[in-house]
């Protein structure tokens, strides 16, 4: 086999500088998954990650507004029932401003601003304009912030994907699995990214974001796992499936590379 090196037979200071760089991605992978969890995890508002966080995230909650959803959960207690029901009514007529000064304005008032005021550092409803923008329907995420985190997510996690699949790339690995791994984690990066924008068109395409994220998520763990083994496990150590050669017959190995 024509192989400029192996990981195993890298000098000392290679292994450390690529188990220093894969340990921090490692890390940082953990840490984009819990993320992931604490936002997106939380967009239907029960812990976890589910389809439903997907497509509030992405696609919104067409449904209603923030205002009808919060006024249906968090803040029933805040108001009697007829208030409520004259809010949501409002909402859904799209906050127009004639009832804001006469009708709703001061329900708010009564109700709402004793915590939603200027001091409290919530959300403050005094101004027509801000309470507007929780009484619009949710539509999601905005093309302005797609494009933004599409173009920041290719362009950088292409590059953990380089640097991990070249250092995988040393590996002693059956080539056409090789091939696989070092290929997938980009064909499910642009599938997770293009999920997002068929996501904000139609709800369906939410499973298309799971199984980008799960796919790239396995590839990397094989990756970075087979990786750091090759360079610290004992050769005799080592799965038959790496290199097809039983581990019980090490010298075999070695004779070869
Ligand atoms: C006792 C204080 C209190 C009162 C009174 C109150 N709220 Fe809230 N409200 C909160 C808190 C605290 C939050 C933040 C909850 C969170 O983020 O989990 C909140 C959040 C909200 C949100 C979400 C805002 C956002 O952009 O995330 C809406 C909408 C809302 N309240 C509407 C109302 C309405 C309408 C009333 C009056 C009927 C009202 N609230 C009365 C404390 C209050």
């Amino acid at each position: 086999m024509i192989q400029v090196t192996t990981l195993a037979k890298l000098p000392q200071a290679y292994k450390v500088l690529f188990t220093g760089f894969l340990m921090v991605i490692g890390v940082g992978l953990m840490m984009a998954g819990a993320q992931i969890m604490l936002t997106h995890g939380m967009a239907d508002g029960k812990p976890g990650l589910s389809l439903n966080d997907i497509v509030y995230s992405y696609h919104g909650n067409r449904s209603g507004s923030k205002l009808e959803s919060m006024l249906n959960g968090q803040m029933k207690a805040m108001a009697p029932d007829e208030v409520r029901f004259a809010i949501i009514q409002w909402a859904r007529d799209e906050a127009p401003a004639d009832e804001w000064n006469s009708k709703i304005q001061p329900l708010f008032q009564k109700h709402c601003l004793s915590c939603h005021n200027a001091e409290s550092g919530l959300p403050n409803f005094t101004e027509l304009a801000d309470v507007k923008k929780v009484a619009a329907v949710d539509e999601g995420a905005s093309i302005g912030s797609l494009t933004r985190v599409s173009h920041i997510h290719l362009f950088g996690i292409a590059f953990i994907f380089l640097f991990v699949g070249w250092i995988f790339g040393l590996a002693e690995f059956p080539l056409k699995w090789k091939l696989v791994l070092i290929s997938t984690p980009f064909a499910f990066l642009v599938i997770d990214v293009l999920s997002w924008w068929l996501t904000k068109y139609h709800p369906v395409f939410a499973w298309l974001t799971m199984l980008g994220g799960i796919g790239y998520s396995i590839a990397s763990t094989i990756m970075i796992f087979t990786s750091f083994a090759q360079m610290w496990a004992p050769r005799s150590l080592w799965p038959t499936m790496w290199t097809g050669v039983p581990s019980e017959a090490p010298q075999e190995a070695t004779k070869e590379a």
